[in-house]
């Protein structure tokens, strides 16, 4: 069976002395990280993952970052590429967050032009899609998805998903102490594996699809032992070292 991936995302938020009192009490669970049930992944911000990099030497939990640019370089003040990732051994980048598509605007197609910069330099994309809560109110949930997955197939073709993995965030489960039931998160997951169909049996059940949106030590079993869903993406519950830690224990019993 494949690891469950545990992901971390911590947005903008903690100093540079909190983070890395967190990062020293996560590592220190060590054999919990180190199970090969799970997959540990923390996204600090671009500032920290120097530092953060530097403590998880000899530590089992891989660093990602929470966005790029969807440019290879030039004179684009402010922002990071996806190969100066690389540089800081970057290994995953979420992408498509709902709050870079509803607070930042970002588009599909744009998303789509991220994801072509990430895997151009061998980084994972951590591909985010969900649905505002109105469009599930109007039952619009898996147009959506379908839209926000199309823009990036139209760019990279199916294979390239063979690199990705996909977080299924509805856009009112985060931050918001709402979760998305089971079987809705159930229900998503069967929806984009069967479009990714298309691209390949194979690529479509071998694809790793995370949940996320108020994920919490007591509620992240209920996500983690759904069929098809093989692992979450957390943001508040990532900050505090024990919480982090129980989802990876639940992760590993599940
Ligand atoms: P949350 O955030 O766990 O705080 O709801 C999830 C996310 O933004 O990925």
């Amino acid at each position: 069976m494949k690891p469950k991936i545990i992901a971390g995302n911590w947005k903008m938020q903690g100093s540079l002395q909190e983070i890395t009192n967190l990062i020293r009490e996560v590592c220190s669970n060590f054999d919990v990280l180190n199970s090969p049930s799970v997959q540990v992944i923390v996204f600090p911000s671009f500032v920290y993952l120097h530092t953060v990099h530097q403590l998880l030497q000899n530590s089992p939990v891989l660093l990602g970052a929470q966005n790029v640019n969807e440019h290879v370089a030039g004179a684009y003040t402010g922002e990071v590429a996806a190969s100066m990732l690389k540089d800081m051994r970057c290994q995953f980048v979420i992408l498509g967050h709902s709050e870079r598509r509803h607070v930042y605007k970002e588009s599909n197609e744009l998303v789509a032009e991220k994801v072509q910069r990430a895997l151009e330099v061998q980084l994972t994309p951590i591909l985010c899609v969900g649905e505002l809560l109105e469009d599930r109110e109007k039952g619009r949930t898996e147009a959506v998805i379908q839209a926000q997955l199309q823009a990036v197939i139209d760019a990279v073709g199916y294979q390239a998903f063979q690199q990705c993995i996909i977080a299924y965030e509805p856009v009112w489960a985060i931050g918001t102490g709402l979760t998305a039931t089971p079987e809705q998160a159930e229900s998503v997951q069967a929806f984009i594996r069967k479009l990714l169909k298309q691209g390949g049996t194979e690529l479509a059940n071998k694809m790793s699809i995370l949940y996320g949106g108020s994920v919490k030590p007591d509620n992240a079993a209920s996500f983690l032992s759904v069929p098809g869903i093989d692992g979450v993406l957390i943001g508040g519950a990532s900050l505090k070292a024990q919480s982090f830690v129980d989802i990876c224990k639940v992760g590993i019993q599940s």
